[in-house]
């Protein structure tokens, strides 16, 4: 007996990283998972992008747990895209419970007056108006199915607290805060809960790059991943420099099973202690 066995988990971003961890854990447990990812070079990502070989990895995964996925590739800036991909997976898997909006980019490290605007708009139209498209192309089904629900939205450390040089992601993580609190007030009375994860950093290729060891420590000429372990351990009162993706994919499991059925409206971070 899994805690979602018969249920359906839409993940946004599912190629690598956080979003293939969430839906093996989400899988593990019983459901069946519909999944998208850009899959595309980001402009100004500091790090590699996912690829169709990464979201094939992830339905491998889910497939050898004897789960569904149906993965296509779409991008959540785009509200087509991602609708068309939400009713073609809720037409094959014949229903939807979950929602993890977990697709995001990390871009723009600099100081707020020197962000371009191409950069800010790209960062506000993945990580705040992508996480609105893939709320708004879900609900319907949620609403739907007349069961509840769930939708747990990924924003970040960057959506609790002001984090100087990287100004644009902090816009974009603390404005789905708002987005999860409307969201939780319009969707109690069907008994869909929304909520927010806010981790610290996640040993993903998002972080293990140059950019973001110079962002971390930049009193060092050439920061390693050592120098940036280092520090970042340092900015944790639990003495560890990240957490792992099945860190947060727990923490979404015990918001989108029953064991969180009462709990929404809530911002639960991830911060080793290092914010609340
Ligand atoms: N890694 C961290 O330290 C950290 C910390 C806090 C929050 N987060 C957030 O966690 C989420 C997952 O990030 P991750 O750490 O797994 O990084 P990642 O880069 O490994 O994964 C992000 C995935 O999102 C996909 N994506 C990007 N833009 C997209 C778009 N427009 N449409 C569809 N898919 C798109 C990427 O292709 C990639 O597969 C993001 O929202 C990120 O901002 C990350």
């Amino acid at each position: 007996m899994g805690m979602l066995d018969g249920k359906v988990a839409f993940i946004t971003g599912a190629a690598r990283g956080q979003g293939r961890s969430h839906a093996i854990r989400l899988a593990s447990e019983g459901a069946d998972i519909i999944a998208i990812d850009l899959m595309e070079e980001i402009p100004g990502a500091p790090y590699s992008r996912a690829t169709e070989e990464d979201l094939a990895e992830t339905v491998r995964q889910v497939e050898a747990l004897d789960r569904r996925i149906i993965a296509t590739k779409a991008d959540v800036r785009d509200f087509e895209q991602v609708r068309s991909a939400v009713d073609a997976g809720v037409a094959e898997l014949g229903r939807l419970d979950i929602v993890a909006a977990n697709a995001g980019i990390f871009t723009g490290i600099g100081i707020v007056e020197e962000i371009t605007e191409e950069t800010w708009q790209n960062q506000l139209d993945t990580n705040l108006t992508g996480a609105w498209h893939t709320a708004k192309a879900t609900i319907p089904h949620l609403k739907a199915g007349g069961r509840g629900g769930s939708i747990v939205i990924t924003s970040s450390g960057a959506g609790i607290r002001g984090i100087a040089n990287i100004g644009a992601y902090v816009s974009a993580k603390t404005g789905v805060v708002g987005l999860m609190r409307t969201l939780a007030l319009e969707l109690a009375p069907y008994r869909i809960r929304v909520n927010s994860l806010h981790p610290t950093q996640v040993n993903t290729p998002m972080i293990t790059n140059d950019p973001t060891y110079r962002l971390f420590a930049p009193h060092i000429p050439e920061p390693t991943l050592e120098d940036f372990e280092q520090v970042s351990t340092g900015l944790h009162p639990f003495p560890l420099p990240w957490v792992e993706p099945i860190d947060v994919s727990n923490a979404l499991l015990f918001l989108v099973s029953d064991l969180g059925r009462y709990i929404t409206g809530a911002k639960i971070p991830l911060s080793l202690g290092s914010y609340e």
